[in-house]
């Protein structure tokens, strides 16, 4: 019998909630005890329109199963609509321990006919409104020595998506956000981690066959967020997920091989390509200053 993850007597923030993940997110920490923000500015799959908010129909779903939560159309791209939406839930219920940044939008087209306001927009949208709802909540996290925190990032980041070069960049600058945030964080119990999901909703629905959308459900995928935001959850981590399958991406560095500075080092590199890539020896780093530690360990060694 495995002790149920549970929420009781927390307060979560769900952006990007009306439809799809994040719904799907909301709907089941809510139903774990969880006292839910169910955000969204309720925009089509392009960022465009908005106004009318699916985020009050996604409240009255987790009400109606007994649940509490109330709606917020706070567009996370407005600094000060995102810090209101976080005094609403202080004033509601006093804290705040989950956040979980998932709202965005795709404007995608090969990186010749991208504009670059449709890169901005991208970039806007997914890493600043991350950031922005993140600021919003971080000396609340602080000062209560606890908080979870999950960026939404993408396999279009993480591998790489025709396509999709100002998606596929924001999605892997909150890689680099949450592996910075995860250090500062640690010693508040602060945690940080990315979720990178596949699931069939309106973003995703001309992309992929029936057959693979019937398995690539939401409600596969939110179990993995919950075991991020959980209490005994990890830090630092890329929990990929999808259809029920759960798998980890890793930032890793290679042993590497110690040229030195000599006039032919760049030919030695290239003649060397295969070593460089061989990933016996390879970590994964807890922090940046491991490369350069490694880098002058190794010149040392080599000057004997
Ligand atoms: P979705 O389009 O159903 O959900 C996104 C929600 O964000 C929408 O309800 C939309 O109204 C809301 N939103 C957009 N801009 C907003 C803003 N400025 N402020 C507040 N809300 C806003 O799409 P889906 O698939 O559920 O996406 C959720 C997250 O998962 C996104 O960050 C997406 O990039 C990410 N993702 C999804 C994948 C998939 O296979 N569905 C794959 C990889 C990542």
């Amino acid at each position: 019998q495995l002790a149920p993850i549970r929420f009781d007597n927390q307060v979560a923030i769900v952006t990007g909630a009306g439809g799809g993940l994040g719904r799907s997110h909301a709907l089941q920490l809510a139903a774990r005890g969880a006292r839910v923000v169910v955000n969204d500015l309720g925009v089509a799959r392009d960022g465009t329109g908005g106004g009318q908010s699916p985020a009050e129909r996604v409240v009255e779903e987790i009400r109606a199963a007994g649940g509490q939560a109330i709606a917020s159309a706070a567009s996370v791209t407005d600094p000060a609509a995102v810090e209101q939406m976080v005094a609403q839930a202080m004033r509601e219920w006093g804290r705040v321990d989950i956040l979980v940044n998932n709202a965005g939008f795709l404007r995608d087209r090969s990186f010749s006919k991208m504009s670059l306001d449709d890169f901005r927009a991208i970039v806007d949208v997914h890493l600043m409104g991350a950031v922005y709802c993140t600021k919003a909540v971080w000396e609340i996290m602080k000062q209560q020595n606890y908080g979870r925190i999950v960026m939404t990032t993408s396999s279009s980041g993480l591998f790489g998506n025709f396509g999709q070069a100002n998606y596929g960049a924001a999605k892997m600058a909150l890689v680099g956000l949450m592996q910075t945030l995860g250090i500062e964080g640690e010693k508040y119990d602060i945690r940080v981690n990315c979720l990178a999901p596949t699931a069939a909703t309106r973003m995703t629905e001309e992309l992929m066959g029936a057959d693979a959308l019937a398995l690539l459900t939401p409600e596969s995928v939110t179990p993995g967020m919950l075991w991020l935001v959980s209490r005994d959850g990890p830090n630092k981590t890329v929990l990929c997920a999808g259809a029920g399958t759960f798998s980890r991406s890793h930032i890793t560095l290679t042993d590497g091989i110690h040229i030195g500075e000599r006039p032919d080092a760049a030919e030695l590199l290239a003649a060397n390509a295969a070593r460089l890539a061989d990933r016996g020896g390879e970590i994964i780093p807890a922090a940046g200053f491991q490369q350069s530690q490694m880098e002058v360990t190794k010149a040392r060694e080599a000057k004997g």
